[in-house]
């Protein structure tokens, strides 16, 4: 789980330090004082840059997340990355790490309490009250990619700015919705060449948990010597958290604690069940995990959370690619009707470094990644140049993708570029082919040439690229 600790946390909690600051001093005052003139300013921690070399990865997890959601019927909604910083609190709870320790509350110019999102169904939830979207035919199906904020402790895997693919279904309690939210976010990760192992579990109703925890707090209670200080303290707050440790001296006892499994109502036992067998009809392989319990508390019955199969880090649990449930109780919490929903949230930057592992080597690393096309168009001169500019900016919008380097005079340095792109082709334009209204097309690898006529260009180039010419 993303929100869990290996050492005891940072003493003073984050947010509600922020959450209590006094009003910040105006950003030019304070500008003045921490950055000297001309010192360069760096990344803030736990931030990362997305590079141009990523860009092949970005693009792959975003294509695939918009057509798994619209294979899968889901429509694309987005919500503010600022929100009511209530929002959350009341959402996710405000025992859970996330609403404790980890959200970025500032207070603006009206003061009022705003944080940035660390994570979105609440956000959704709210939409769907403010919107009525109880009015509309359900269920409601919504996706979206985008930025998520958690001043957590920077490490591996574990950021505080990152982005989520977030699916949710509002609407519709049935176990069939639950498997194919599953079985979705399994296809995004098997699209990118990602081996997925799922893990699954029920925690049952709100009542049935309660009955648990009463068992679970009891057990623990008699344990408490043996147990880590993070985990003591989760003893008093919220003990079901104990189970999802990732102390090393928690394990023994979390591995003989009760198991909420058998403390499931008939119908939540049913119900998890046939979330079983439908995952079963739809060959998604899973991993039932009676100590899967998710760190937000807004969850009930079915839960679970994805990892790369065979990925066992020497210390700890595996970091999560993505997790979600149901969490049939939220929109009423936030004071819409009772509203049945489930969903998921994948971790784009880990999916990422899942991809990198597992096709390392397939994906290309170098300069080529800049390359749009195998196509070059190399000119000679000031006036072919300008003519350039025209037959690329037609030859784009007849769709037609061509990589150049006009800012470059020479045309061996055109050249040179043309083949660090690998481009197997370059439409080559100098004066002769000005005045005649022609270009020269170039096989980079034999070397043979042809002239064509200029208007030619985008039909001759869609031959070449369809593997005709
Ligand atoms: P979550 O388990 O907190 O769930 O986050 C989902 C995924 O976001 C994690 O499994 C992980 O891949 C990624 N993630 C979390 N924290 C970090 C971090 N600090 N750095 C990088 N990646 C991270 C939720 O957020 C739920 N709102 C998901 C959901 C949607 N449930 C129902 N609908």
């Amino acid at each position: 789980m993303s929100s869990k600790k290996t050492k005891p946390a940072v003493k003073k909690p984050v947010a509600k330090k922020s959450a209590l600051a006094p009003k910040s001093t105006p950003v030019a005052d304070k500008d003045k004082t921490q950055v000297k003139q001309n010192k360069t300013i760096s990344l803030l921690r736990g931030m990362k840059d997305f590079l141009p070399r990523e860009e092949q990865y970005w693009l792959a997890v975003n294509h695939a997340a918009e057509s798994a959601s619209k294979a899968y019927g889901y429509r694309y909604m987005a919500t503010p990355i600022l929100e009511d910083a209530s929002l959350f609190i009341r959402g996710v709870g405000r025992g859970t790490d996330i609403v404790e320790k980890e959200m970025y509350i500032f207070e603006d110019a009206e003061g009022k309490r705003i944080a940035l999102r660390p994570e979105t169904t609440a956000s959704v939830a709210r939409a769907y009250i403010e919107h009525g979207m109880h009015a509309v035919p359900q269920p409601v199906k919504v996706w979206n990619v985008g930025p998520i904020f958690r001043h957590d402790r920077p490490q591996a895997g574990r950021y505080r700015q990152f982005h989520q693919l977030n699916v949710d279904s509002l609407g519709e309690r049935d176990a069939v919705v639950d498997a194919e939210l599953i079985a979705l976010a399994y296809n995004v990760m098997r699209d990118l060449g990602i081996n997925t192992r799922v893990s699954v579990n029920s925690i049952g109703s709100a009542e049935d948990r309660e009955r648990y925890l009463v068992e679970l707090t009891g057990y623990f209670r008699t344990k408490r010597h043996a147990l880590s200080e993070e985990s003591k303290k989760r003893l008093l707050k919220n003990p079901l958290r104990i189970l999802d440790s990732k102390e090393p001296e928690d394990q023994e006892v979390v591995a003989e604690a009760p198991k909420i499994i058998d403390w499931l109502s008939d119908e939540s036992r049913k119900y998890f069940m046939r979330v079983l067998e439908y995952l079963d009809e739809m060959e998604i392989p899973y991993l039932p995990d009676p100590m899967l319990v998710r760190g937000l508390d807004y969850y009930c019955d079915t839960v679970f959370e994805f990892f790369v199969d065979e990925e066992v880090p020497e210390n700890g649990k595996p970091l999560a690619l993505g997790g979600g449930g149901r969490y049939d109780g939220l929109v009423e919490q936030l004071g819409g009707r009772p509203t049945p929903a489930a969903g998921f949230g994948l971790g784009i930057e880990r999916i990422i470094t899942a991809m990198r592992k597992q096709k390392e080597g397939q994906l290309p690393t170098s300069e080529t990644e800049g390359s749009v096309s195998p196509l070059f168009f190399a000119h000679l001169g000031e006036q072919s140049r300008r003519r350039a500019l025209k037959l690329i900016e037609q030859m784009r919008r007849d769709g037609v993708l061509v990589n150049h380097a006009l800012a470059k005079g020479s045309l061996k340095a055109q050249l040179e570029i043309a083949n660090r792109l690998n481009s197997t082709h370059a439409i080559i334009l100098g004066q002769k082919e000005i005045q005649d209204g022609t270009v020269i097309i170039r096989d980079m690898a034999s070397g043979i040439q042809e002239i064509i006529d200029e208007k030619q260009v985008s039909t001759h180039a869609k031959k070449i690229l369809q593997g005709k010419a």
